[in-house]
């Protein structure tokens, strides 16, 4: 078990709401980015779980900002954690982010999950991030269920998964 798995089932903050499975998948990816100045922009802040898990797992020069369109998210600020409110759908929302943001290292994926949410998100936000940075969008599953615009071939999700 990785340190943010044990973290995941020590916790009993703020509410984490992570596939078992991603854990690893994170560790592989993210692991080189701790105890650096690393910046992750975590779309979807919910209960915060996850923001103070990224902070733990990054260590003190870490840089976590959760965006989220509820309103309430704003309370889940704290040290090392800042928190936007916007909608991922929104370019210019997504703009006024990237040009706030100094550097973006990470650009974790965990929003609305809608076909036209993730698109848009990825369209503005990759371009933004470190060329040594990461982009993972989290529950691609719905690619294909209807009810977030996705489908089995259907041309705009399916673009959606070969740009993820
Ligand atoms: C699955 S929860 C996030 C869970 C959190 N990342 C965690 O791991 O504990 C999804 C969040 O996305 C937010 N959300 C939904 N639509 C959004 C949108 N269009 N823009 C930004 N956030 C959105 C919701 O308000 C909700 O808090």
């Amino acid at each position: 078990m990785n340190d943010l798995e044990q973290y995941f089932y020590d916790n009993t903050g703020r509410l984490i709401h992570k596939w078992r499975h991603y854990f690893e998948i994170y560790d592989r990816h993210f692991a080189r980015f701790r105890g650096t100045a690393v910046t992750l922009v975590e779309i979807g802040v919910f209960h915060g779980g996850s923001l103070q898990m990224w902070k733990h797992y990054f260590g003190p020069a870490a840089t976590i900002v959760g965006v989220d369109i509820d309103p309430a998210c704003k309370s889940m600020e704290e040290e090392q954690i800042k928190i936007l409110i916007g909608d991922q759908a929104d370019r210019n929302f997504l703009r006024t982010l990237a040009q706030t943001l100094p550097r973006i290292d990470i650009v974790l994926d965990d929003g609305g999950h809608f076909m036209q949410q993730q698109i848009t998100t990825f369209e503005e936000l990759f371009p933004r991030i470190d060329p040594n940075g990461v982009y993972l969008c989290e529950d691609l599953h719905t690619s294909y269920w209807k009810r977030y615009g996705g489908g089995y071939r259907k041309s705009a999700a399916s673009s959606n998964t070969a740009r993820t």
